[in-house]
């Protein structure tokens, strides 16, 4: 059985998707068992876990040949967040399948390090070591910005105001790949023991501005609007000045300088030479498909029905 941790988010959900396709049995660690179990299919195991309760998590992983940890708390809110849920999290889980005898797949960044601007790639960072030093049989994956994450984040504010946000000068290129191939590399990692011991660095076909992703966005959606940028300054400013009372959307400022000012390029040719099978989703696929699951969850929210309620339906 594979436990995933972090199996009811974008990425996961297609995990789940994927490896249930290939028939292994998949049990999805959340938060939220109740919301999980609704929209999942009656086949795959859903547990009630916090990798930040150490306590949660035997259980959790009970008879599981294979640990995916698929999560993030770089969106908050609160005290969920990089050092508790990608560090410590991470670390609870880490000993949690040592206890347990299984082996770990981690979901990590590209440009984890300890020294990293962003507390998100510095948290990777610890756990990606501490995994290392675990003995236990351990992949990590290390991903480049998902396409359908920023597609979203642009996607949303122009269909219910007109606009879509850049930024900082949004001309910093940037490399982005899709989560569908990231998840093939992910399903590949947990079943492929052979990859054991190795650290794998994916990224998608293309480096690419704010600037030009909003206008790809444009086009897929149809849709001009209106591109609202909001200036690095400001955005150096909402990083200090949120910091007090919302440490998460202060996070996502610092994240955005980080974005606008730092090598953010990346190489995605020597990891898709050794891997040739892997799906290579352009921009333009990745956008359309968000498109229709955007108008969808419109649909949703507005007539109150489901339109696809499988789990990984959404790219
Ligand atoms: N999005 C990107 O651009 C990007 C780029 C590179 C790498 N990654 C990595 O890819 C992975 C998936 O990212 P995503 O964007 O697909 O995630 P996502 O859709 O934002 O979902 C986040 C997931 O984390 C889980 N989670 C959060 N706190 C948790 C906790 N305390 N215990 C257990 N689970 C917890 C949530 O589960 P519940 O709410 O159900 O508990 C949810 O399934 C993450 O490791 C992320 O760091 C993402």
């Amino acid at each position: 059985m594979i436990a995933i941790a972090g199996g009811t988010g974008r990425l996961g959900r297609l995990l789940v998707r994927q490896l249930t396709e290939q028939d292994l049995p998949v049990r999805i660690l959340t938060r939220e068992p109740e919301r999980t179990k609704r929209g999942t299919a009656l086949a795959v195991e859903v547990i009630q876990a916090d990798a930040r309760d150490a306590r949660t998590l035997p259980d959790a992983i009970a008879g599981a040949s294979v640990v995916i940890s698929a999560m993030h708390g770089f969106a908050g809110p609160g005290s969920v967040s990089p050092a508790s849920v990608d560090r410590d999290g991470n670390f609870n889980l880490i000993e949690a399948a040592s206890r347990a005898g299984a082996a770990f797949v981690l979901v990590s960044v590209v440009g984890a390090g300890p020294d990293h601007p962003m507390d998100l790639c510095r948290a990777k960072y610890a756990a990606e070591e501490r995994l290392r030093g675990s003995g236990l049989p351990w992949t990590i994956v290390r991903a480049t910005a998902f396409m359908e994450t920023w597609a979203s984040i642009m996607l949303e504010p122009l269909r219910k105001r007109g606009t879509i946000p850049v930024f900082g000068r949004g001309e910093n290129p940037i490399n982005f790949v899709s989560v569908r191939d990231v998840a093939a590399l992910v399903t590949l990692a947990a079943r492929d023991a052979s990859l054991r011991g190795r650290t794998l660095e994916l990224g998608g076909p293309e480096n690419l501005s704010l600037s030009q992703l909003a206008s790809a966005v444009q086009k897929a959606a149809g849709q001009r609007g209106r591109v609202r940028r909001i200036p690095l300054p400001m955005l150096r400013l909402m990083a200090v000045t949120a910091a007090p009372f919302n440490s998460a959307f202060a996070r996502q400022a610092r994240a955005a300088v980080v974005m606008d000012t730092t090598d953010m390029r990346f190489d995605a040719g020597p990891l898709r030479r050794e891997f040739p099978g892997l799906p290579k989703t352009e921009l333009a696929a990745a956008l359309q498909a968000q498109v229709v699951d955007t108008s969808q969850a419109d649909v949703r929210r507005t007539t109150g029905t489901s339109v696809n309620p499988q789990p990984g339906a959404a790219g």
